[in-house]
């Protein structure tokens, strides 16, 4: 479904050039769910929005890899396959829902939008009620004639869920889905991807910062750290057993694993900035494990058991 091959990513000015994703590589099968983790500036949402070629070029320049969406390489595609590939191929669901309204039009011309966008032929009334009836809002009739600010947090982004779902995509993506939305929203809003997920056979690639919500929705996972994929593993065994020192760290930092608390805390030290990664292991600046070899050699994403991948030769050292 999607194929992610040594992604090289940079944001270009006149001073400089920076790697923000370097060597990213993974897949998506159909039906399935990857969670994709990591402290804030690894390039998780960068390399999300590179599916969809969603960044503006310049500043960003694509260096290097491919991205294989159903078989298309979208780095190479035309404006014309770009823009089907945007809807139907690939869906978008953000952070702040109130930020991606339009605040000017009503929740169901938005709609409408969408479908005449990616599926003409069903920009219909009767197919937008369908849709945020989908998406668990009650009285739909009534609400497709609501503005956005008109709404609570956890509509507004079940109305994004049902926009993104209007173009009945391949792939959607959720990018902190429910991080702004209290807790028993947040829960809700799992509850209806997983459920939509499953009723239309989409994969999904969910970014999260909480560990519980990996294990609660994804089938693997993918940890990210300083532009570069640094585990992956099946999700409950990367939560029973994590095998990299940073996806350790992560776990100690986030000690009641599925309560609220699963959001990560801090470990000591910050991500790199993608214009002074250091040398070597970009964690060893902040690795417990850390030998003098480390800020040396840059080690290699290695299978190491039942197809699970690390990147740290000595994950297995006592
Ligand atoms: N338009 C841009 N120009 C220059 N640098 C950028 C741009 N967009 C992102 N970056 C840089 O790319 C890196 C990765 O950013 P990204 O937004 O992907 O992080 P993230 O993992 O999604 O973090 P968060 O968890 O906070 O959302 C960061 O260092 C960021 O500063
Ligand atoms: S290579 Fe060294 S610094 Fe990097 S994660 Fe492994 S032990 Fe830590
Ligand atoms: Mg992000």
């Amino acid at each position: 479904m999607l194929e992610i091959r040594n992604l090289q990513l940079e944001f270009r000015s006149d001073q400089q050039a920076v790697r923000a994703v370097d060597g990213v590589s993974f897949s998506i099968g159909p039906g399935e769910t990857l969670g994709l983790v990591g402290e804030s500036g690894s390039g998780k949402s960068v390399t999300a929005l590179s599916i969809g070629r969603l960044l503006r070029t310049p500043p960003a320049f694509y260096a290097g890899g491919e991205i294989l969406l159903n078989g298309r390489d979208v780095l190479k595609a035309s404006n014309r396959e770009l823009r089907e590939l945007r809807g139907r191929g690939v869906s978008y669901i953000f952070q702040e829902p109130g930020v991606s309204l339009n605040p000017v039009f009503r929740v169901g011309a938005q709609i409408k939008e969408s479908l005449r966008l990616h599926r003409p032929q069903a920009a219909t009334e009767a197919e937008v009620v369908r849709l945020l009836q989908g998406v668990g809002i009650a009285a739909p009739e009534m609400r497709v004639k609501s503005y956005p600010h008109e709404i609570s947090g956890g509509m507004q982004q079940r109305v994004m869920i049902a926009m993104a779902l209007a173009a009945e995509p391949k792939l959607l993506v959720a990018d902190e889905p429910t991080t702004a939305l209290d807790v028993t929203i947040q829960a809700q809003i799992l509850a209806l991807l997983k459920d939509v997920q499953q009723r239309l056979g989409m994969s999904l690639l969910l970014i999260t910062h909480n560990l519980g919500i990996v294990g609660q929705m994804a089938d693997r996972v993918a940890v990210m750290y300083a532009g570069q994929i640094v585990e992956t593993a099946p999700a409950q065994e990367l939560l029973r057993r994590p095998l990299h020192p940073y996806t350790r760290a992560l776990m100690q930092a986030a000690p009641r694993l599925g309560a609220e608390g699963g959001r990560l805390a801090n470990i000591p030290g910050s991500v790199p900035r993608p214009g002074a990664m250091p040398f070597g292991c970009r964690f060893h600046p902040r690795c417990a494990m850390a030998r003098p070899e480390c800020s040396v050699q840059q080690p290699t994403l290695a299978v190491v058991e039942d197809g699970r991948q690390v990147r740290c030769p000595y994950w297995n050292s006592p």
